[in-house]
């Protein structure tokens, strides 16, 4: 079967980063920020695109920093592209804020372990994947190789200051109330999402991309089961089928069948609309 995919891009501008999904070029005191249609499992770019994909994405990521600007204000100046969008390039903090309303991943193992979460009072006997009292925030360093490490409070504050912390934690959890509301009335979860930060000319501004699915655990309401794994809302039929195969989850990635990549395709775009409640 026939379907577009941009997976690459060489547009004629010197390259700020290059990451798994998106390529980011640099001019100068601004960022122009491509959305491809690549797309990563257990952190391996696989071979085939998704169509659709960066488009679904970026617009996501547009439509939740419109909607958080009165909370805090945001790096985007313009939509130049569906996918594509230019913002201010800032100095970024090199944090990157986890907030979670749910214990899974990396969180629920060290709870599991009973091992400190950010110096946080967790009440004893809850389950994997259990809603908690309140969302926490964890945050985490920004490794340029190997694995993100997890800050205290006080790293966090010798790193930018009382202040500075005090004002990011506070927008935090009220983005994450917005987000998380809007989206479990129409069905998803936000489980837990990862928010950055930077500086422009002083002013504090949200950064990168906001509550997509590449920032973000988004689970279906209708297949939650505490104590359990839990679906991912667009990226299950990819986990699945690279699960039935004998690879080891190192590069390179097998290929996908046309029907995996169509299916997720199509999940992407009704995270869009039912995230939204617009039409894609
Ligand atoms: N407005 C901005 N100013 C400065 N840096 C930014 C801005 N927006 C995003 N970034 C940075 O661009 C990088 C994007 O890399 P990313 O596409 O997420 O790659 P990865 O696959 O490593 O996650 C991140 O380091 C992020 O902090
Ligand atoms: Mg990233």
């Amino acid at each position: 079967m026939a379907y577009d995919v941009l997976l690459e891009t060489n547009l004629p501008l010197p390259i700020f980063k290059k990451g798994k999904v998106r390529d980011i070029y640099d001019l100068d005191k601004r960022l122009l920020i491509v959305s491809t249609d690549r797309i990563s499992a257990f952190d391996v770019v696989l071979p085939n695109g998704v169509p659709h994909k960066g488009e679904a994405l970026n617009r996501l990521s547009v439509y939740w920093f419109n909607q958080t600007k009165n909370i805090i204000p945001n790096h985007i100046l313009d939509v130049v592209d569906p996918r594509i969008v230019l913002v201010k390039k800032t100095e970024p903090i090199k944090i990157e804020f986890v907030i979670r309303g749910y214990l899974y991943g990396s969180t629920w193992e060290r709870y599991r372990q009973g091992k400190p979460i950010s110096e946080m009072k967790l009440p004893p006997g809850l389950r994997k994947a259990e809603k908690l009292p309140e969302p926490i925030l964890t945050p985490t360093t920004k490794a340029e190789v190997g694995h993100d490490i997890e800050m205290t409070n006080d790293d966090v504050v010798k790193k930018i200051g009382k202040d500075v912390a005090g004002e990011i934690e506070e927008t935090c959890l009220r983005i994450y109330e917005k987000a998380s509301k809007r989206a479990e009335a129409n069905g998803i979860i936000v489980a837990d999402t990862k928010v950055e930060f930077g500086f422009y000319d002083e002013e504090l501004l949200l950064i990168d991309e906001l509550f997509t699915s590449d920032s973000s655990r988004f689970w279906p309401s209708e297949k939650y089961e505490i104590g359990k794994d839990q679906f991912s809302f667009d990226k299950q039929y990819v986990r699945d089928y690279l699960n039935s195969l004998d690879w080891n989850k190192q590069p390179p990635a097998p290929s996908l069948p046309d029907q995996v990549i169509l299916q997720t395709s199509k999940k992407y775009i009704e995270a869009y609309e039912r995230l939204t409640g617009r039409k894609f």
